[in-house]
């Protein structure tokens, strides 16, 4: 099973980025960490990193056919991105949204998710961790519907 990480805008500064929201693990630690969770499981991940909404497009377009599924943190695309969004729905490709931080105690304009009604599901505020509960939760979803995909 292969699955592609896409980390959104301003996640390149995790670890320097309003810490006291994002906590202070670098985006190559939190790699680093669902590498080792995706061994676990049996799984191959790969990671791509893009401040551009097209070329997130790009990435999401490219991964149907080449891989079972994405994690997505759209970051601040979440709140704004139809292209993102169509490209999950126009590709099918399975996708498990997660969000760092618990958007819907934040300001009211991050509480609308242009991604979440296309997404397999949300995780949302659970820190870094969350990355490791949206691989299981993916993995999850893949083996319950290997058959009729
Ligand atoms: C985020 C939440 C978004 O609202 C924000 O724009 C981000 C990060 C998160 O992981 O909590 O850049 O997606």
């Amino acid at each position: 099973m292969k699955v592609l990480v896409i980390h959104g805008p301003n996640l390149n500064m995790l670890g320097k980025r309003e810490t006291d929201v994002y906590g202070t693990a670098t985006i190559e630690e939190i790699n680093s960490m669902i590498e080792r969770e995706a061994k676990t499981l049996d799984v191959e991940v790969a990671f791509f990193q893009s401040n551009s909404e097209g070329d997130i497009v790009d990435a999401i377009q490219g991964a149907a056919g080449s891989y079972d599924g994405v994690i997505l943190n759209p970051a601040a695309y979440t709140h704004t991105s139809v292209s993102i969004r169509d490209a999950i729905a126009g590709t099918g490709v399975p996708c498990v949204e997660i969000h760092i931080s618990n958007v819907f105690k934040r300001e009211e304009f991050r509480h609308k998710s242009f991604i979440s009604p296309v997404a397999v599901g949300v995780i949302s505020g659970l820190g870094i961790n969350g990355y490791l509960l949206a691989l299981r939760g993916l993995v999850n979803y893949l083996i319950a519907h290997a058959a009729s995909r």
